[in-house]
């Protein structure tokens, strides 16, 4: 009796953590993970592609930076000016740089156009 019971208690667990899989789609990460930005903020959407195209291998300076100001600090992004900012010059398939966006799923251009108009409005 007591084993049934156990079980159905794991059995329970096992089914419940289904719908939570958030990691089981690459890009629907952001949707679901507690990011620590206010929706509201300007850099919430674009630290959402930033994190599902470009965290595989940024992520250990980048998770840290969780304001717009964070970015520009570290070089990466020059307010106003998204034509020069590091983050786009670097970008290989898009502005002849030298470095290798993830090959398997590259930047949307609505992707491309989020970081342009978060960049160039700070
Ligand atoms: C498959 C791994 C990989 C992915 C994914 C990736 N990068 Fe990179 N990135 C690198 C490597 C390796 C370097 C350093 C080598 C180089 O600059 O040629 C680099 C360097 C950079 C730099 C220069 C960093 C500095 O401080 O000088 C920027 C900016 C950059 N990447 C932007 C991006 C952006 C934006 C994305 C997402 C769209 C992205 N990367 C996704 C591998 C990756």
């Amino acid at each position: 009796m007591m084993k049934k019971k156990l079980f159905i208690i794991f059995f329970a667990i096992l089914l419940s953590s289904c719908g939570q899989d958030y990691n089981s789609n690459y890009n629907d990460r952001g949707t679901y993970a507690d990011i620590g930005i206010p929706p509201g903020d300007p850099l919430y959407t674009p630290y959402v592609i930033l994190q599902n195209k470009c965290f595989s291998c940024h992520s250990s300076e980048w998770q840290n930076y969780k304001t717009s100001a964070q970015w520009v600090t570290a070089g990466l992004v020059t307010a106003g000016n998204y034509n020069i900012s590091k983050l786009k010059v670097n970008l290989k398939n898009y502005s002849g740089g030298t470095m290798p966006p993830d090959p398997t799923s590259p930047l949307t251009s609505t992707e491309l156009d989020t970081l342009k108009t978060w960049i160039n409005n700070l």
